[in-house]
């Protein structure tokens, strides 16, 4: 259509029809399916009246349901206005990929924008017109159990990778129905909550919610997301729905946004809950100044909306700009002229599970998992006769992690299925030992488990947290393994020393415990589909484990919220080791740094860092350095290593971070190999919010390192003019 014409279809719609576009409704109050809602459900109305004018609809399970959808509600609409289908698609759809976490730890843009292009294919022969992906809220406190749906604490890697999604995921032209478009969340600081508890309210200095949170929504939305959608957090007092300075200011004036806002699940209802509106009926007004264009499944829109521009409390151009966002996005995905668009159930036939597809889910499931500590023990012989496969998690479907489609687990390779595949003539013992169930005390299996472990040649313990226990609505206090986990792995590696740590899990656990105990450990956060074979590959060194942490693994929760990029203070602690002294910036009882910093992954190589040198001793604005540095692989594997580029600005009118990851770069080396790896330095990587707010770079001292946080290598300085 052209805007003319969109033009004038809106100005043929009645109010009501006009409000129906801004309302969003649950697919299952028209069609059964299993999907988990996230949220109390909307008031009950009559379905065939909010089917007769409603915009899009969220949560359906094929292409099938997808066009039962759209042609119950075209034969239903007077108008013919083409629905939008919306999903959740965090790490793949039917073939699941890596938690956005673990894929972080890939510190591989390319990599992430592989696993989103197969989420893609599989999503738009499923029907999907817009999926609630990236997710780029910046997280530093694994309390929070969404950390595992952002790829990092590190907004660089935040806006990067998020930023790589969009553009996998909405292609060129968003009218090839192959292209899918992303709506960008949670607009804004959602990861900042209070405690580290889900939907808690955030307080934060403009200077930091600039530097720190918005980067990567911004940069998701450069990239061309179409949509975005605020937190559900109170920011500095105001819900982000009705955040007029967040939403107005910052979104639509500053930056531009002309796409649509979309509100969480019953984002705009829980206003009254806040305590900001009177009722829904305030509530949707609020919404509506805000900006937010669609009612995600609350009926506050539906229910008040006509009403408050009858009144005159919205106006009716206020309605009209809304609507026309949400026509515009129709219109650009080409759904007047083909509602049924991409799904197709053939096609979901070819892609689902496909070959193509397992392979990008396995490598990247291996790409993501960070060896954490290796004793020499690692990788095991394929030729041991005997291994014992212990812990909650040896024997389980369960290792795709929250967000995926109902059942996907049920596709997931098991560890004994992946190494039986590579080491078909070992004898596995398995053993569950223990649940991974938080609180569960029964130590019962663990006789059993311990019997196993004297069995066998060595053993693998597979440990971690529950899927579920990770995800929306999943903080926890503690950050340790849940139930009897510690005391298993005690007993277990006491019976037998041969043993390999295993850890499927959502968030940055503190592992301070097991660290003493184990002699080696392999984090595979939640791996998705391919988990067993990556695991195995990664076990027997049929792949070399190359990830590198994209967030901090704290000591205990007593250090939260923690980043590597922390701020220094007048009275820092003299030196990592040493000790405490009481009138420093330091805890009586635990050292200041994470028990594994940021970046930080070893390899079954060995690569050696050499002569990181500056092209130029100054930079000016406009002008740029090149640093190169040479990375050798000095062991007997091929591997990948993620190389980290640090800056540290010595002196400027604020406090500044004692190391920030500026750029940073994957490469291959075969045995033996070098590279000499480039990095490209200009001024705007050098800018920071001021006191006054202003985005500036200062003249002065920057010091540039490489090697991981909290163990930089090989600086060099320039001055900046
Ligand atoms: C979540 C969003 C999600 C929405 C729709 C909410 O509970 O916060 O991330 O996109 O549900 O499923």
């Amino acid at each position: 259509m052209t805007k003319e014409q969109l033009q004038s279809l809106l100005e043929s719609l009645t109010l009501e029809e006009k409000v129906g576009q801004l309302v969003q409704c649950n697919a299952g109050q028209f069609i059964k399916n299993q999907m988990e809602i996230t949220g109390p459900e909307g008031e009950m109305l009559p379905a065939e009246d909010l089917n007769r004018v409603m915009g899009s609809v969220l949560t359906f399970e094929d292409a099938s349901q997808a066009k039962a959808l759209q042609e119950k509600h075209l034969a239903a609409d007077p108008k013919k206005i083409p629905l939008l289908l919306m999903l959740d698609v965090i790490h793949g759809l039917r073939t699941t990929y890596p938690i956005p976490l673990a894929i972080g730890c890939s510190f591989d843009d390319s990599l992430m924008a592989e696993c989103a292009d197969m989420a893609r294919k599989e999503s738009a022969a499923c029907g999907v017109h817009v999926t609630f992906n990236p997710m780029v809220d910046t997280a530093r406190d694994g309390r929070w159990g969404r950390i595992m749906e952002t790829n990092s604490e590190e907004p660089l890697i935040n806006s990067r990778m998020g930023a790589a999604v969009v553009r996998a995921t909405q292609g060129e032209d968003l009218g090839n129905p192959e292209n899918v478009a992303c709506c960008v969340k949670h607009y804004a600081a959602y990861g900042a909550g209070e405690a580290g508890r889900d939907y808690n309210g955030v307080e934060l200095s403009e200077r930091i919610l600039r530097e720190t949170y918005l980067p990567a929504y911004k940069a998701c939305l450069d990239a061309g997301a179409r949509l975005v959608m605020p937190s559900f957090n109170s920011l500095n007092g105001v819900p982000s729905v009705a955040n007029k300075w967040l939403m107005n200011k910052v979104l639509r004036e500053e930056w531009g946004f002309g796409g649509v806002v979309i509100s969480d699940y019953d984002a705009v209802g829980e206003l009254v809950t806040h305590g900001v509106a009177e009722d829904l009926k305030d509530a949707a007004r609020l919404a509506m100044e805000a900006g937010c264009d669609i009612d995600m499944v609350k009926n506050a829109y539906y229910l008040h909306l006509a009403d408050l521009v009858r009144e005159g409390a919205v106006s009716e151009e206020a309605l009209d700009r809304a609507v026309f966002r949400v026509l515009s996005l129709k219109n650009e995905l080409g759904l007047f002229e083909n509602p049924l668009r991409g799904a197709d159930e053939e096609k979901e036939k070819a892609l689902y599970l496909c070959p193509a597809h397992r392979e990008i889910a396995r490598r990247a499931a291996e790409e993501s998992a960070v060896l954490l500590k290796n004793d020499g023990i690692l990788p095991l012989p394929r030729t041991a006769r005997r291994l014992a496969l212990i812990g909650p998690f040896a024997e389980t479907q369960h290792l795709v992690g929250f967000w995926s489609r109902p059942g996907a687990w049920k596709d997931a390779v098991t560890l004994p299925e992946g190494i039986r595949a590579l080491a078909p003539d070992t004898e596995l013992l398995i053993e569950t030992g223990c649940s991974a169930a938080i609180g569960d005390t029964d130590e019962s299996g663990i006789m059993k488990a311990v019997a196993a472990a004297r069995a066998a040649e060595a053993v693998i313990l597979a440990l971690g947290e529950k899927e579920d226990d990770s995800g929306e609505g999943r903080s926890r206090a503690e950050l340790t393994l849940p139930g009897m986990q510690l005391e298993l792995a005690r007993r277990v590696i006491e019976a037998n020393p041969h043993t390999v740590v295993v850890l499927f899990n959502g968030r940055p656990l503190a592992l301070t415990k097991l660290e003493k105990i184990a002699p080696a450990i392999l984090e595979m956060w939640y791996p998705g589909t391919e988990a067993g074979n990556a695991a195995a590959r990664l076990l027997f060194g049929e792949a070399n484990p190359c990830g590198k942490l994209s967030v901090s693994l704290p000591r205990s929760v007593g250090q939260l919220p923690m980043s590597y990029s922390r701020m220094n203070t007048g009275r820092p602690k003299p030196g990592p080791d040493s000790q405490a002294f009481p009138f420093s910036s330091c805890y009586l009882d635990t050292p200041n740094l994470p028990l594994y910093s940021f970046g930080y992954g070893l390899s079954y190589t060995d690569f050696a860092y050499s002569s990181l040198t500056l092209d130029r001793e100054t930079l000016e604005k406009g002008g740029s350095l090149t640093v190169t540095v040479t990375v050798a692989n000095r062991g007997q594997a091929a591997g990948k290593e993620a190389v980290q580029l640090y800056m540290r600005d010595l002196k400027a009118s604020v406090v500044r971070p004692v190391q920030q990851l500026i750029d940073y770069k994957k490469v291959f080396l075969a045995p033996g190999e070098t590279a000499r790896v480039t990095f490209t330095v200009t001024e705007p990587q050098l800018r920071f919010w001021n006191f006054d707010c202003e985005f500036v770079s200062e003249p002065g001292t920057f010091a540039l390192s490489t090697g991981f946080a909290d163990h930089l290598i090989l600086t060099k300085t320039f001055e900046f003019l």
